[in-house]
């Protein structure tokens, strides 16, 4: 049952959220550490590490430790990791802690054991479950998952879009796509050097999808700049909605027909649940401009974006906590 100081961890490809029982979200800051070779140790994480991507000073190296929703570099995961929760005071005091951390459904055996170990040394002072992504995010969609009623939940991050029908906080199906929110922004990127001669950084990528997404947004272009492909020299270019929304196709066909799969897929018993329910979106890709529509024309019923859709992970793992649900993702 719930124990109060009870953490939930989203750590997510892009974006890491703690919470604290009693005393709410205490942490959101992007999955990002910076380190000074110079003298081998730490010089930023989180915000301030995210801030010197793409333009790190010398002996500083940038890294994004998760890849595709799991761990890629176990050993800068745990530095970040501890260094959030130092920051936040997430593990402080002498009691034990119960700590819940997301994994993406798709996450093999050897993927949730990295997760379980980057507690490593801290494992003593807290007991460390795993729940899957997917149920979280129903239950912060607002899912009654204790009510025994179905939903259907479409979480898209940056490294994973998780599709999943659930009910009673389990997973009913569901399908992780190793594809999501980063790979739109590579796709604007290439799009774009190869339509306009012009090299962008993720973060102007970022921009532009948020700003254009499917529908070309409110001018049907924005401004964006990057250097000249062939001068390497910085240009301001006006970048029409269409290149963006053709970029974003692919990746958005994907999650169409992954999402169509999972609904073909489901038991008769749940289709009137998922039905008055409507599917509903979350994570960061929930607010791509045009992509609530695109995916209700794909499954013919109602789609809906989620309240506070990048929150809904951490939400759904602190009322899990709250609910005194076992954990339904294996190891810990
Ligand atoms: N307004 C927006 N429009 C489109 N995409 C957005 C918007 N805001 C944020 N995003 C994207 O959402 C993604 C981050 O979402 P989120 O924090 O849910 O991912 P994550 O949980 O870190 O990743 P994962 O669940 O895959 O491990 C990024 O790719 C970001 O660019
Ligand atoms: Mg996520």
């Amino acid at each position: 049952m719930l124990s109060r100081g009870s953490v939930a961890i989203d750590l997510g490809t892009v974006n890491t959220l703690v919470w604290v029982d009693g005393r709410g979200l205490v942490l959101e800051e992007p999955s990002t550490i910076a380190i000074d070779d110079s003298v081998g140790s730490v010089a930023a994480i989180g915000t301030a590490a995210e801030a010197l991507a793409g333009k790190e000073p010398k002996d500083i190296r940038v890294i994004h430790p998760l890849r595709d929703g799991v761990i890629a570099d176990l050993d800068a995961t745990a530095e970040m990791l501890h260094g959030f929760l130092r920051k936040s005071g997430a593990l402080g005091g002498p009691f034990k802690r119960r700590v819940v951390v997301c994994v993406p459904g798709g996450a093999t055996w050897v993927e949730r054991r990295s997760v379980a170990a980057v507690f490593g040394a801290r494992r003593s002072r807290c007991a460390v479950e795993l729940v899957d992504e997917p149920v979280a995010a129903a239950a912060g969609a607002g899912f009654d998952l204790n009510s025994g009623v179905g939903g259907f939940i479409v979480d898209i991050g940056g490294g994973t879009t998780e599709v999943a029908a659930v009910a009673g906080w389990r997973v009913v199906r569901a399908e992780s796509l190793r594809m999501a929110g980063n790979a739109m922004d590579e796709a604007i990127i290439t799009a774009a050097r190869s339509g306009l001669g012009v090299i962008l950084s993720q973060r102007a990528a970022r921009q532009l999808k948020s700003e254009l997404g499917l529908t070309g947004g409110p001018n049907g272009w924005a401004e964006a700049v990057g250097l000249d492909a062939a001068r390497r020299t910085p240009r301001v270019e006006k970048v029409p909605g269409d290149l963006v929304a053709e970029a974003l196709e692919p990746v958005v066909s994907a999650i169409g027909g992954t999402v169509q799969g999972v609904l073909s897929d489901i038991p008769a018993g749940l289709a009137e649940d998922v039905v008055l329910g409507q599917i509903r979106v979350s994570g960061g890709g929930a607010l791509l401009p045009g992509l609530a529509d695109r995916l209700e024309e794909v499954a013919g019923i109602g789609v809906a974006v989620a309240d506070d859709p990048l929150r809904c992970v951490v939400r759904g793992a602190a009322a899990m906590l709250g609910a005194g649900q076992a954990p339904g993702a294996g190891a810990r």
